[in-house]
């Protein structure tokens, strides 16, 4: 018997050894990757730089509090704001997409002193407190974690948003591309109006770049094709390839004071350490660019395919929707041709491979789909 708190529907699949885009289970078969651990694995499992970076510092000093210097958040701060884009933006360390959200809602209240948060039909922020409440999804918001601080407008609605911000607005949360929602692409309207419709108001816009960010969309963040800047982004995921590690990216505009935020955690020398090899490793191989160049190669190679009804994304980060439920689908492809794939609803399947995938491994995936979505149809 289990003694696990059973929350989890598992595969009775046990991958004990990965390399770059692979995984090899208990048995010795060989799985491809496509769903990088649920858009996690950036730079490409055990990669023998964020590998060795890692030992080394382990060998060094793992953990010390936020009380003393570390001067790896320096380091990544200063990596990570000019791998952005955003060079003046200051730093705050966390551990997971979820405490980055819930620190970026706090931070947008202390600064103009509101509690009512915009968010969007079909969000996914995470599953602590007001990170749940912003999120669309009763079934995972406890009776303790309902707010009648948060409403929903439509995505994708630029008429809506302005109707729905007011002065009343504390902040705005946003995801560039709605992943857990289906890989839905936000617009340049769209966010152009949530842009404008803050500035009028004195709102905060926090885009949560949890799973569309750092480099998957082909941009570094997804939001940076449609030309605006956000008050605050908050990111995780990729950031570590598997490290714990989140962060918010926050406007000079913000004032920090002593003890507004803090965790015991974040920022630790282990997770900065993944984090900065990280960036190390997308600079170095170009890994936005190929993210952005097989992003557009996958898709071209799905749309020969055909037989969906929508096709959504952008870089590695792709959903294609069906008019039947996937899950022979995905099944067939994870027990015939050992890939691994995500799914968003009954409908999606959800790419979000590391950003480093080659050629090579895509058209792995179009010939085993073009074999299935021939056997489907
Ligand atoms: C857009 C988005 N925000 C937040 C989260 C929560 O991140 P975490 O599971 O690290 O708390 C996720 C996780 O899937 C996400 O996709």
């Amino acid at each position: 018997m289990s003694h696990l708190f059973n929350v989890y529907p598992l595969y009775d699949i046990e991958p004990v050894r990965a390399q770059g885009s692979y995984l090899w289970d208990s048995i010795g078969d060989r799985y491809l990757d496509l769903y990088g651990g649920h858009a996690v694995i950036s730079v490409g499992h055990t990669h023998p730089r964020y590998v060795g970076a890692l030992t080394e510092q382990l060998n060094r000093i793992a953990f010390y509090s936020n009380s003393v210097r570390v001067s790896l958040q320096e380091e990544l701060a200063e990596k990570l704001g000019a791998a952005s884009g955003y060079p003046d933006y200051a730093l705050f360390l966390c551990n997971s997409g979820a405490e980055a959200n819930e620190n970026a809602l706090k931070l947008a209240s202390f600064h103009n002193g509101r509690t009512q948060v915009v968010a969007f039909r079909k969000s996914f922020h995470g599953r602590t407190a007001r990170a749940v409440a912003a999120t669309d999804n009763p079934s995972i918001v406890a009776p303790v974690n309902y707010s009648k601080h948060v409403s929903f407008l439509p995505f994708n609605d630029p008429e809506a948003a302005r109707a729905g911000i007011s002065e009343e607005t504390c902040a705005v949360i946003v995801e560039g591309i709605q992943g857990v929602g289906g890989i839905q692409v936000a617009s340049d309207a769209f966010l152009r109006a949530l842009r404008q419709r803050c500035d009028e108001t004195g709102a905060v816009l926090i885009l949560d770049s949890v799973q569309c960010g750092y480099g998957r969309s082909g941009k570094f963040f997804s939001h940076q094709f449609s030309g605006i800047d956000p008050d605050l982004m908050t990111t995780a995921k990729g950031m570590g390839n598997g490290f714990p590690i989140g962060g918010v990216l926050i406007s000079p505009k913000f004032k920090a004071a002593y003890g507004m935020l803090g965790t015991t955690f974040g920022g630790n020398h282990l997770a900065c350490t993944a984090a900065i090899a990280v960036l190390d490793i997308m600079r170095d191989e170009n890994l936005v660019e190929n993210a952005a160049r097989v992003g557009e190669y996958l898709m071209n190679g799905i749309r020969q395919i055909g037989g969906y009804k929508d096709l959504r994304g952008r870089g590695l980060m792709i959903g294609i929707e069906y008019d039947f439920p996937v899950e022979g689908l995905r099944n067939s492809l994870l027990f015939e041709h050992r890939m691994f794939t995500g799914v968003a609803g009954k409908h999606t399947i959800r790419l979000l491979p590391s950003l480093a995938l080659g050629v090579q491994e895509a058209d792995l995936f179009l010939e085993a789909l073009a074999k299935e979505v021939r056997v489907v149809s």
